[in-house]
């Protein structure tokens, strides 16, 4: 069966019915991709512009937003050009959490804003080492920010001028990969999760949880005979349009493409619609112990 699930939503606010709504949100949890071809994010005449890597910072990859304090980080951007960008990034991140709020009603107030980012560097043949090389499969985990178990939803809108699709490939479902890789991750040195905080190294306490996650995403991503032999799905999200992912859960790559924006979304298990399809309640199923 495809893992992605196409949902004919055309416009960012327009809520569900409530049998549809719990219809995504179990699609959503239970590992699939839900790719809307009609919800595009429309830029101003003003705003395209902003479609060039000329607004990086020297070494950025990404320029980022927070929305919880409205800042903006890694761009060459100042003055009005500064407070447009701001304002486009800003309004996309508006956008993603009113779309998530219709899909995902249940999910309400328990839905924390992460970062939004801009990518407006091609994918596809950039320089970077093994692990963090997102043309490999792998899920997300965050070697600097420990997250103790929250989900990690992404949304996720293509807007290349050019008509070129982002391309992805998905991979096996997380039981399957956490199966085959669970029993390679060493223990977590005692004393070590202190010590990163400690010294600033991660923002907040590495939990056990956080521990295998990162494990996962790297050895997923270091192993060459595990990237050439799993299956996967291939799929080109085209120009213009959006979709939502848990992607601490699916298997993902972005093998192409220019011009992203991405919002990132936290949500607590216990928010779930189904926790039984978290990464942590998968993790504690093999291990047998808890792990935030
Ligand atoms: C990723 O989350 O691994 C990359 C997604 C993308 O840039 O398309
Ligand atoms: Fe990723």
């Amino acid at each position: 069966m495809s893992p992605i699930i196409t949902l004919d939503a055309a416009r960012w606010e327009a809520p569900l019915a409530p049998a549809a709504a719990a219809a995504a949100t179990r699609d959503l949890e239970a590992g699939n991709v839900l790719f809307l071809p009609q919800l595009k994010f429309a830029l101003a005449a003003e705003e395209q512009r902003f479609l060039s890597p000329q607004w990086l910072a020297r070494g950025a990859k990404n320029v980022s937003y927070d929305p919880r304090s409205s800042t903006l980080a890694h761009t060459s951007a100042d003055g009005a050009d500064r407070e447009q960008l701001s304002a486009m990034i800003a309004r996309y991140a508006s956008h993603a959490q009113q779309l998530i709020l219709n899909l995902c009603p249940h999910y309400g107030q328990h839905l924390k804003y992460g970062l939004t980012s801009f990518r407006p560097v091609e994918t596809r043949g950039r320089e970077t080492s093994r692990k963090k090389d997102d043309t490999r499969l792998h899920v997300d985990a965050f070697a600097s920010r420990p997250n103790q178990g929250l989900r990690i939803l992404r949304v996720f809108s293509n807007i290349n001028p050019r008509n070129e699709p982002r391309v992805w490939e998905i991979g096996e479902p997380f039981d399957a990969m956490a199966g085959k890789f669970a029993a390679r991750v060493p223990p977590q040195v005692p004393g070590s999760a202190w010590l990163l905080e400690k010294l600033g190294i991660t923002k907040g306490r590495r939990s056990a949880y956080d521990h295998v996650m990162l494990n996962l995403h790297d050895k997923a991503k270091l192993d060459d005979g595990y990237q050439q032999a799993t299956p996967r799905t291939h799929f080109e999200f085209p120009a213009q349009t959006t979709w939502l992912v848990f992607t601490d859960r699916v298997m993902h790559a972005a093998l192409a493409g220019q011009f992203l924006l991405e919002q990132t979304f936290y949500l607590p298990v216990a928010a779930m619609q189904d926790e039984r399809y978290a990464p942590l309640r998968i993790l504690e199923q093999i291990y047998r112990r808890r792990l935030a």
